[in-house]
């Protein structure tokens, strides 16, 4: 079972990163963001529940965000790993999610941090479009759609985030990166930290990723 978390403030490019990553290793992308909206658009108590939270730039309480996820992990499609995409946001959930892989006898292979400074993130996200059907994320000014409105990817038409509002975003800013750091810390004491400058083209962020995790072997290096 193969495990990647995906780090980094928010607007640093985890869900744009994850769904490349995603398509090249043929792992699902999980990102629990998505799981809470999806509930919310489904009306279920739990999406009702987590929608104050997000409004207001806190995080999901734990209890609530780890049940979720650790259900989404166990469906047939995540068998052979997943890419996780905003999750862990705090140490309990980094502990949570370890205790249920060791059940599976796996454990996360790398911790992938997006690393952008807090100045770029405003724009970003003040400029952020994605996709209704599956997320896949455009920048109004940085990688702007073909067509104006509609997906690249799969046709689908494109919407903003409600707390992609300036205020919204300094919230979740203010509020967030303290438990980010912490989950940063949580990995890099168990060695699993790779970090990689996410203020370089997607594509350059990407291939960064890609050399963290699949190491060029010996043979291609000394031919
Ligand atoms: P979530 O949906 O995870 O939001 P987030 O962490 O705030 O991160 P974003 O999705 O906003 O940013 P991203 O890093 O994915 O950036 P993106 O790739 O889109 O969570 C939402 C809320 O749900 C949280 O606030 C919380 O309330 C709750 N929640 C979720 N998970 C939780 C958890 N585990 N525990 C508790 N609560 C939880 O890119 C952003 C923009 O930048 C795009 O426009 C993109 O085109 C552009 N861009 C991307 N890469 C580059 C680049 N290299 N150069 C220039 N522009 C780029
Ligand atoms: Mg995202």
């Amino acid at each position: 079972m193969r495990v990647l978390v995906m780090l980094g403030a928010p607007g640093a490019g985890k869900g744009t990163q994850a769904h490349i990553l995603a398509r090249h290793l043929g792992l699902p992308r999980v990102a629990t963001g998505d799981l809470f909206r999806a509930a919310l658009r489904d009306g279920t108590p739990l999406g009702v529940a987590a929608k104050g939270y997000m409004d207001r730039g806190e995080l999901v309480p734990d209890e609530i965000t780890i049940n979720m996820l650790l259900e989404r992990l166990g469906a047939a499609d995540a068998a052979r790993g997943a890419i996780l995409d905003g999750f862990p946001r705090t140490r309990a959930q980094a502990e949570a999610l370890d205790r249920a892989l060791d059940e599976r006898t796996a454990a996360v292979e790398a911790a992938l941090l997006v690393d952008v400074p807090a100045e770029d993130l405003l724009a970003r996200l003040s400029g952020r479009w994605l996709c209704e059907a599956a997320g896949h994320t455009f920048h109004e000014t940085a990688y702007p759609p073909r067509v104006a409105g509609i997906c690249d990817i799969c046709g689908s038409r494109l919407i903003q985030r409600d707390d992609d509002r300036p205020a919204v975003v300094r919230a979740r800013l203010e509020k967030q990166l303290g438990a980010m750091e912490d989950v940063v810390d949580y990995y890099r004491a168990a060695g699993v930290l790779q970090v990689v400058d996410g203020r370089r083209p997607i594509a350059a962020v990407s291939n960064d990723l890609l050399d963290c995790i699949e190491p060029v072997p010996y043979w291609r290096t000394h031919l």
